[in-house]
This record gives structure tokens, sequence and C-alpha cells, in this order.
């Protein structure tokens, strides 16, 4: 018995040795950690629960048949993150790559069903260079596989992917499915094909940084939320996220002791708007004042920086925020402004988050870049994302509300549920000037005229208290109270139900 318990011991060792002790080297010395050490970093302590250990490829093509490594290149099973179940798969580099055969996809694949089956998270760390080459069809099915779980688990289990390490081909498919991508800086890399296919189709020389970076994902394409240093921060991030988030959506988010007193006012607020209404304020203030111990955990910081996602906790109780950045282009409405809000508002509204939603917004952007980009389409996005959503809307317009945007961002007439202004909010079609020089047209060159007008309308309209007479706004509050009005509307939506007319399933304007 002792023997056989022996055998077991070494058997497991070989396993947990991967590609041998030399590609482990090769790993630190890229600055990058092995699948183990990844998962140790990300799961609590000692509690990771590995599956398929002893897993190997089927493929004798190409002396595969002679290179069989136990596991395969992904290290399965699953942990706990502060005591939250959650599954996992990691892609271990050191093993042909970290590249898909079809056993390696049935690995994740069992992991996938698992994690459906009792409703908890799926994260997966990847590091790999996409189909095992040596299998052909095998690994592409494989692909395939992993790809229509993604799919059937989207709202029903958040998935996360982290990206550590060069993902191409499939490796970067799976991910796309899923609800957040983090990467690595200068470690991570995620593109459908390299450099060198790059070069011999389109002639285009350019580096894996610059084709699909940290950097390049963050800011420019918008396909990765969150770029970190190193695994080390990256994984610890991911744990922070996690603690945000329902393990499923028939759950409602965790809820957390609270420090922060609900009733806390704050002052400062009162003096946030500055009195030139063309001059910027930064909306984070706000949200940093307002949630629990100024606790704000951003999305997509990097992308469309006019408007602002992430998550926090008001009264202990996870919320989403949406809100225009006057500080980044007067904080219009663009179209990736709103593609970025729509994703977020519709990840919120599958896990049943509550979205609190701050306006200040000077309308959607003008010009032919945006209108032959789908401005049209993109906006509609955002538009049905907030119509469509049935969590518990609460929406403050701080200063701007203006025309289309004004109906976009969370207004009562799509679905809010409690609606509030600071009596610093401007409510209108469009700003004074460009409304003057519409509807006086013939007024125009009379600039003592048309500054009168332009004064008639501001008096008009830049305040909040028309939309308040029609009930459209529920009040209008003092700006130091915002917390404790934000956190008493919540309170009172917790038990909020509405129900939607049957249907197999919407069509978003995509
Ligand atoms: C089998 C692979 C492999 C692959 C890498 N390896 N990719 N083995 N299949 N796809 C092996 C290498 O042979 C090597 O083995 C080890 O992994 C490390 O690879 P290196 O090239 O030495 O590492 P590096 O220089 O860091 O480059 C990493 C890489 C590169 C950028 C990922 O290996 C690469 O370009 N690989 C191929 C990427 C690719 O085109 N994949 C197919 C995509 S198509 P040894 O034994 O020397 O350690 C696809 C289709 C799916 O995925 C479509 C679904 C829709």
């Amino acid at each position: 018995m002792k023997e056989i318990l022996h055998q077991l011991e070494n058997k497991r060792e070989r396993a947990r040795m991967g590609g041998g002790a030399k590609r482990i080297e090769a790993q630190h010395n890229r600055g990058k950690l092995t699948a183990r050490e990844r998962l140790d970093l990300l799961l609590d302590q000692g509690s990771f629960e590995e599956y398929d250990m002893f897993v190997e490829h089927q493929t004798t093509e190409f002396g595969m048949d002679e290179q069989r490594i136990p596991g395969d290149g992904v290290v399965t099973g699953w942990g706990t993150i502060h005591g939250r179940l959650v599954y996992v798969f990691a892609k271990d580099f050191t093993v042909f790559g970290g590249s898909l055969s079809w056993a390696h996809a049935q690995k994740i694949c069992k992991i996938q069903d698992m994690a459906l089956k009792v409703g908890a998270p799926v994260i997966g760390l990847f590091d790999a260079g996409g189909a095992r080459i040596q299998e052909g069809v095998d690994a592409l099915g494989g692909y395939g596989e992993v790809f229509f779980r993604n799919v059937e688990a989207s709202g029903v289990i958040p998935q996360i992917s982290v990206i550590m390490g060069p993902c191409a081909g499939g490796d970067v498919y799976s991910p796309a499915m899923t609800d957040f991508i983090f990467m690595v800086r200068d470690t991570s890399y995620m593109f459908v094909t390299g450099p060198d296919v790059v070069k011999t189709v389109t002639q285009e020389t350019v580096t894996a940084e610059e084709l699909g970076g940290a950097k390049v994902h963050t800011s420019k394409s918008s396909i990765a939320d969150f770029a970190y240093d190193n695994d080390i921060e990256a994984l610890s991030q991911v744990r922070r996220l996690i603690d945000f988030l329902p393990l499923n959506n028939k759950q409602k988010p965790p809820t957390r002791p609270v420090y922060d007193e609900i009733a806390r006012e704050d002052k400062s607020l009162d003096t946030l708007i500055p009195s030139n209404p063309n001059k910027p304020y930064d909306m984070l203030e706000l949200v940093h004042k307002i949630v629990d111990e100024g606790d704000f955990f951003e999305v997509q910081e990097a992308f469309a920086k006019n408007i602002i996602t992430g998550f926090a906790r008001i009264n202990g109780q996870t919320v989403g925020i949406v809100a225009n950045q006057p500080m980044v282009l007067a904080g219009v409405l663009d179209s990736d402004a709103s593609r970025k809000g729509a994703r977020f508002v519709r990840f919120c509204d599958s896990f049943s988050i509550p979205i609190v939603t701050f306006v200040d917004v000077p309308g959607f952007l003008p010009g032919t870049a945006q209108e032959y980009g789908g401005l049209i389409k993109h906006g509609a996005k955002l538009l049905f994302a907030y119509t469509q959503a049935t969590v518990p809307l609460v929406t403050l317009i701080t200063r701007k509300a203006y025309g289309g945007a004004y109906v976009v961002m969370a207004s009562k007439h799509i679905g809010a549920d409690i609606n509030y202004a600071w009596p610093t909010a401007e409510i209108a079609v469009m700003g004074a000037k460009g409304a003057v020089e519409i509807i006086f047209r013939s007024d125009l060159g009379d600039e003592e005229k048309i500054a009168q007008r332009t004064n008639e309308y501001e008096e008009r309209f830049a305040n909040p208290f028309i939309a308040a007479q029609r009930g459209y706004l529920d009040e209008v509050i003092m700006p130091h109270s915002t917390r404790r009005r934000v956190a008493r509307a919540l309170e009172v939506l917790r038990s909020k139900k509405v129900s939607k007319p049957w249907k197999k399933h919407d069509n978003i304007p995509l």
C-alpha cells in the first residue's frame, strides 16, 4: 500500500512539473509565473482542488505519441476567493506552449459544465499559443466546444479571463465572449493573427506589443477592461472584482459590513459645480465622495474616458456606477462612450446589480467621423441597454442633461425608478446658444438681441424645475445629502420586481 501511495505522489510530482525545470525557468525569466503559481495567488490559501491532473492528449501525428505530458497544458479545478466558490483553469505555457488539444479542451469544458451546474464563476488564466498545431481539426473542434459553453454561461455565471502571456487564435475568442478581460502589461498580447502573418498579408510591420499589447486593448480596441503591471497585481485585482459580484444570476450580489455612515453629509459637494457652466469638474470626485469608504473599482478606465463605469458599494450593497465625465470632451456621448456604457449596463442587469447614474452630458458628439462610424447605432446600444434593464435604476443629474442624451442617460421616460437632480441641473433640448441660433435665426447679426434671447433661454431652461414640475424628476436634492438620498433610494428598490413581455430574445442594435 505504501508503495502505491508513493507511486501516486511521484506521478503527481511529475504532473506538477509541467514542461520541466528548464521551461519553468524560461517562464520566470520572462517575468511570468507558472500556471500553478498563479492559481496559488488567485485562490484562498490551500483551497485549490485540482481535477484531471493525469489527462493526456491522444495525438500520434508528428511524433506526438512520444511527447505526452500529464495535464496536457492546462491546470483545472476549483477553489475559493474570500471563502466563495470559483472554478478555474490556467493554461500552462511550459507544456506545448499552453496550446489547446482535444483533451485539453475537454478539461476546460468539464470546469465550465461544473460551474454552470452549481452556479459559480469561471476564471480562466491564459498564456497560450492557440490550437495545438499537430492536432488539426480535433483542436479546432475543442475550441468550438469551449466557445459553446462560454455562450451558454453568458449572463448565468460571471466569466473572467486573465491574459498573462501571448494569446492567439482560439485563445482570444474565448476571452472575448467572457464578461471581463484582465491583461498584464508588457508580457501579454492578444491577436487573431500575429505580427508575422500581418506582415505577409498586409505588408505592415508591427510588433506584438503594438498589435495586441495591454495598452492597445485597454485604450484603443476596448477588448480588455483592466491592465496591471505584473501577474501578482493582476490576480489580486481579479479577487477584488469577484468580491463585488454574485456567484450566479439567481443570487443577489454579496453585501459587506459598512463602516461608513449612510447619512454622511459632504458639504464640499455643494461647491463641486463651477459657476461657469463651461468649466469642467471631476465627476470621479462625486463618485468617491458618495460610495462606501470611497472605494470605487473602475472598469475600462483607459477607454472612452468621457464616461466612467465601475463598481462600488452603497450601504454595503454592490452598485454599478455610470457617469459622464465633464473633464473629458465635456462628458459628451460618442460612439465609444455609448458602447462602453451599454456593455456595462447589460452586465449589471444580467447579475442583479443596481445602477446609479450621474448625468452631466452636453449631448451626442456631432461630426462626420461619428456619423460615419455609426453613432446612431452605438448610441442606440446605450439607450437599449438602459431601457431593457430591470435592476433598480437611480439617476442624478448634476448639471447638463441635453437633448437625446438626457433621455438616454437613465431618464424616467425609459424606466429609471428614482430620478434626482441637483439645483444646478440644466435640462433642455440643447445649449442656450445653439437653441437661440435656431429658433431666432432672424435675429442673427444683432448681437444684443441674441445675447438677450440667450439669457431668456437660460433662465427658462437652465434649471431642473420644469422637469420637476412634470414629475420627470422625483426631487431636487441638496448636493451634500446625495449619499443619504441615493442610499435610501436603493434601499426601497431592493424588492423591485418588473415583468416584461415574453420574447425569445431581443434584437439589440449590435
Ligand atoms: C503546438 C505550440 C504552439 C501551438 C507554441 N507551441 N504554440 N505547440 N501548437 N499552437 C510550442 C512551441 O513549439 C514551443 O515548444 C513552445 O510552445 C513555446 O513556443 P515558442 O514559439 O518557443 O515561444 P515564444 O517565442 O514565446 O512564442 C509564443 C507564440 C508562438 C507567440 C505563442 O509560439 C506562436 O506564434 N505560436 C503559434 C500561434 C498560432 O498561430 N496558433 C494557432 C492559432 S489558430 P518547445 O517544445 O520548443 O518548448 C487557432 C485556431 C483556433 O488557434 C480558431 C478557433 C476559432
